[in-house]
């Protein structure tokens, strides 16, 4: 399976230059060996910048998927002041959602009970759940990392999940947007967890691809994303500049 590169833009950039940094991307995605044959392309940008960069996108023979950062978990249109359904992400041409990201978890007080019937709800209006699990620093110092995934991993987890419509992004708290990155042989044993987790659980070979997230760049990219069991990468600072975002991709086709 090609790997998948997304760009998380968490609440960043106004309205022109999130059109015109989807614009250099899909320029960017054209080069020489053309990218998109190599990975999987989507960004996340927020919720009011949907509309035009779905038309960006749409005008440029769709070479990279749209999601967005969240969605309600309420599926049924009604008083939800504030919320957005999946239903209405996928009307704006996302294919993607991120649910129960750590400044989620940590911010606004998402448990795995929420994250998961978010994640269903996105499964129920056709979209791909990038469900987001990651330990803190102090999990990690206490020794409890690997309980601690897998704690989130098995409770985020809707019954509706298979390989095709989620995604698992292992995001150590730490790693993000702090330029530390976890170590290749932690990021390996952490994936390889996941991933009999995850082959327990279904009883197949067959299971969602694992992002690494947590300062990923162009300078670590390439041993990140060579390590077994990553499947690609879910990236924050660096997806805000076209050719860092890029430069990720290449690191895949390169390697
Ligand atoms: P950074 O790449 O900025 O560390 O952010 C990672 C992240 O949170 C992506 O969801």
């Amino acid at each position: 399976m090609k790997k998948l590169i997304a760009g998380n833009w968490k609440m960043n950039l106004n309205a022109q230059k999130a059109s015109a940094l989807a614009l250099d991307i899909l320029k960017g995605l054209d080069d020489e060996l053309p990218l998109s044959k190599v990975c999987d392309f989507v960004v996340f940008p927020p919720c009011v910048h949907l509309p035009p960069i779905n038309q960006v996108i749409k005008s440029s023979e769709m070479k990279m998927a749209l999601g967005a950062q969240d969605c309600s978990q309420h599926e049924t249109d009604g008083a939800h002041t504030g919320e957005i359904s999946a239903a209405m992400l996928a009307d704006y041409g996302c294919t993607y959602v991120i649910v129960g990201h750590s400044e989620r978890r940590q911010g606004h007080g998402e448990t795995d009970a929420i994250v998961k019937a978010k994640a269903a709800a996105a499964h129920n209006a056709g979209l791909t759940a990038v469900i987001c699990i990651g330990e803190t620093d102090q999990e990690r110092e206490q020794g409890q990392e690997r309980d601690i995934v897998s704690r989130q991993l098995l409770a985020s987890l809707p019954e509706s999940s298979n390989a095709v419509n989620t995604v698992i992004a292992y995001e150590p708290v730490w790693a993000i947007g702090t330029g530390k990155t976890a170590k290749a042989e932690d990021v390996a044993a952490m994936h390889a967890l996941i991933r009999e987790k995850l082959s327990g659980r279904s009883g197949s070979s067959q299971t969602p691809r694992i992002l690494y997230g947590g300062s990923m760049k162009p300078e670590n990219a390439a041993e990140l994303l060579a390590t077994p069991n990553v499947d690609g990468g879910l990236i924050g600072g660096a997806s805000l500049k076209a050719e860092q975002f890029l430069a990720i991709g290449r690191a895949v086709r390169d390697s």
